[in-house]
């Protein structure tokens, strides 16, 4: 199994290209389904979990082409299967993504259920109910899902019991082939749906109030082929400010604009991290200085998102002073803090969904374990702070978001090293 050796206490210096974002290539992938005619995704990141989509599309019947500089064709023109099975769904919880297009295009499919995972439980039930309000018949038997449909979707109202993403996106495939008017209320208004809604126009969707919290779709009777190219990684890309304003480093990272990552400078300007922008580019200078800590509390988007709490505990833990963390989307994402403590780390749990994060001056290098994978990369911001060198073991978890990390990581300094 690969680990990580990281020796840490060097500043993280330098430039680097943003990826294109895994949370929103793989719906954007699963979307190919919705059309009989080739979908071009441009600037997809080469991921582990875009590999399993990838599988899964294929076993369906959709021919895959992978072209070098992340671009993938898909033609889903002649699918043989509308199942899902077990053992790719368990792997990566977006597989279930497929049921909302395999449902509206072929008026079936089976799909396994996800099952909870190390951050929480994580139901699907609001992606039932809402394609139970498009007319699915939905049945749960021997751990799938068995979806069907008389003729095509019928659009409706859809109101969302909690903002999920996942969800959202579901629906938001299934009512683009739906017979009327869709509105789903409460929907999420992450940059991931704004994109793979613009991808699901550029292949003759009507889709209006994408990034709002009340989405319109008047669903037609079928979808072409397009050329699309996926938005930058906003979570990656604020990893490493984090990990440059923890080291006291200076990154300039190109590929994406300030406007992604709002909620991320707010926090590193009240950390003491000086951030500058243009239209595509966002530079961090800590200027050597130690952070200040600074309170975290986790929000669906335009708030903090909890894909980034584990990194700004990690830089937390060696800011000057106390900060509280507070996790409010998964019940079970502090996984982080005991391998955090393993570094010498002064972080308390305060209850299942907050921390108390007491700086220290300093951490030091142990074999800590990575747990999933954004617990995984504030191991890898702590590690590059540390005296010593750390190894971070199962980093296949990193693997599934973060694009070549050592090779990036190297580019800007850092003395880090994959082994075997
Ligand atoms: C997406 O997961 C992301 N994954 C997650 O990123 C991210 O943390 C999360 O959104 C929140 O931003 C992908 O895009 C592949 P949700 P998703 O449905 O869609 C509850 C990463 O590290 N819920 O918005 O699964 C759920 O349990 C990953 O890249 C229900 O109760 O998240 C959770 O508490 C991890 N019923 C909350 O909603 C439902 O039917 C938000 O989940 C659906 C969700």
């Amino acid at each position: 199994m690969d680990r990580l050796q990281i020796r840490g206490g060097r500043p993280l210096n330098g430039r680097l290209k943003v990826s294109g974002a895994k949370n929103s290539a793989l719906k954007i992938l699963a979307a190919a389904l919705l059309s009989e005619g080739p979908v071009r995704v441009g600037n997809t990141p080469h991921l582990h979990d875009v590999t399993i989509m990838i599988e899964l599309l294929g076993c369906l019947g959709v021919d895959v082409t992978v072209n070098d500089g992340g671009g993938v064709e898909l033609h889903a023109a002649a699918i043989h299967s509308t199942r899902a099975p077990y053992e790719l769904v368990k792997t990566m919880r977006a597989s279930f993504l497929v049921l909302g297009p395999l449902l509206a295009r072929f008026g079936q499919a089976e799909v396994s259920l996800p099952g909870g995972c190390a951050i929480g439980a994580r139901p699907v039930d609001q992606h039932l109910k809402g394609l139970q309000a498009l007319g699915a018949q939905i049945e749960l038997d021997g751990g799938y899902v068995r979806a069907k449909s008389n003729g095509r979707l019928r659009g409706a109202p859809i109101h969302m019991d909690i903002v999920t993403v996942g969800g959202t996106e579901n629906l938001l495939m299934a009512a683009t082939l739906a017979e009327g008017r869709t509105t789903i209320d409460n929907a999420a208004q992450e940059p991931e749906i704004v994109d793979l809604a613009n991808c699901l126009i550029a292949m003759g969707a009507r889709i209006e109030g994408h990034g709002t919290s009340r989405i319109v779709i008047d669903g037609v009777e079928q979808l072409s082929g397009c050329d699309y190219s996926v938005m930058p990684d906003r979570i990656e890309a604020g990893t490493y400010l984090i990990a440059a304003a923890a080291t006291g480093g200076s990154v300039r990272l190109s590929g994406i604009g300030p406007e992604l990552l709002d909620a991320t400078i707010e926090r590193l300007e009240a950390a003491g991290a000086k951030v500058t922008s243009g239209t595509d580019w966002v530079a961090l200078d800590m200027q050597g200085r130690r952070p200040k800590a600074v309170d975290i509390e986790t929000r669906p988007y335009p708030g903090l998102a909890t894909d980034m709490q584990a990194q700004f505990m990690a830089m937390d833990a060696i800011a000057e002073g106390t900060s509280r963390i507070r996790e409010t989307i998964f019940e079970n994402r502090f996984m982080h803090v005991q391998e955090l403590n393993r570094l010498g780390a002064n972080i308390e749990l305060v209850s299942a969904s907050t921390a108390l994060v007491h700086g220290v001056e300093t951490l030091s290098a142990a074999p800590v374990m990575a747990t999933d994978l954004r617990a995984s990369s504030s191991l890898v911001v702590a590690a590059l702070v540390a005296e010593g060198t750390t190894v971070v073991d199962r980093i296949y978890h990193i693997d599934r978001g973060y694009e070549t990390i050592e090779e990036k990581l190297r580019a800007l300094g850092a003395d880090v090293m994959r082994v075997r």
